[in-house]
């Protein structure tokens, strides 16, 4: 083979090389388009986590001040309340505010509601079960609670979101709260 051949064929073969150029270009507008949709489907992402901050999967969960909440549509013991919201990854709400009370009010209308308030280890010393200091925050008891009336240990809201202290095998309502998903 002479050395013209050889050239010749090295062309060939070069211009075969890989993607010849009508493949090169339908490749690039390919992994343009790939590209276009996975900024659609991470600005959608993004979109839905500002609309539904709680998840967009879990409607039942309301976005309030840098938390979600649970507001439960059964009744229960405050017992069993509290293992529910922990199955939830969750604990029973802690109101440390006026807002946050507020917005619990709005939420609950006069319905009972239980909280993670009680003072069952003491008698008439109340706990937060999440360790808030009870002494020093916020309180909404209503007039004449907590008064432990019979044996009351656990508190609910109730009306007008007003707290009152019920015995802990009564039956209802309750809210979980936890933080953002991340
Ligand atoms: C009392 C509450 C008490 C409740 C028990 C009400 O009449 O005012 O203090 O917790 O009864 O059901
Ligand atoms: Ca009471």
């Amino acid at each position: 083979m002479d050395e013209e051949h050889l050239h010749d064929d090295l062309r060939v073969f070069k211009d075969r090389n890989f993607f010849p150029l009508r493949l090169r270009s339908f490749f690039t507008v390919y992994l343009l388009l790939g590209l276009f949709f996975l900024l659609i489907i991470t600005l959608f992402a993004v979109s839905l986590s500002r609309v539904f901050p709680c998840g967009p999967g879990s409607r039942e969960w309301e976005y309030f001040n840098g938390k979600c909440y649970y507001f439960s549509l059964t009744r229960m013991s405050w017992y069993k309340a509290k293992s529910q919201c922990e199955e939830m990854h969750s604990q029973l709400a802690i109101i440390d505010s006026y807002a946050k009370q507020n917005f619990v009010m709005f939420r609950t209308r006069n319905e009972r509601f239980w909280i993670g308030l009680t003072d069952e280890n003491v008698e008439g010393e109340w706990e937060w079960i999440d360790g808030t200091d009870y002494k020093t925050t916020f309180t909404f008891w209503k007039e004449g609670e907590p008064n432990n009336s019979g044996n009351e240990d656990c508190a609910h809201v109730w009306i007008s979101g007003k707290w009152n202290d019920v015995y802990c095998t009564y039956e209802c309502f309750y809210i979980c709260e936890k933080p953002l998903p991340n």
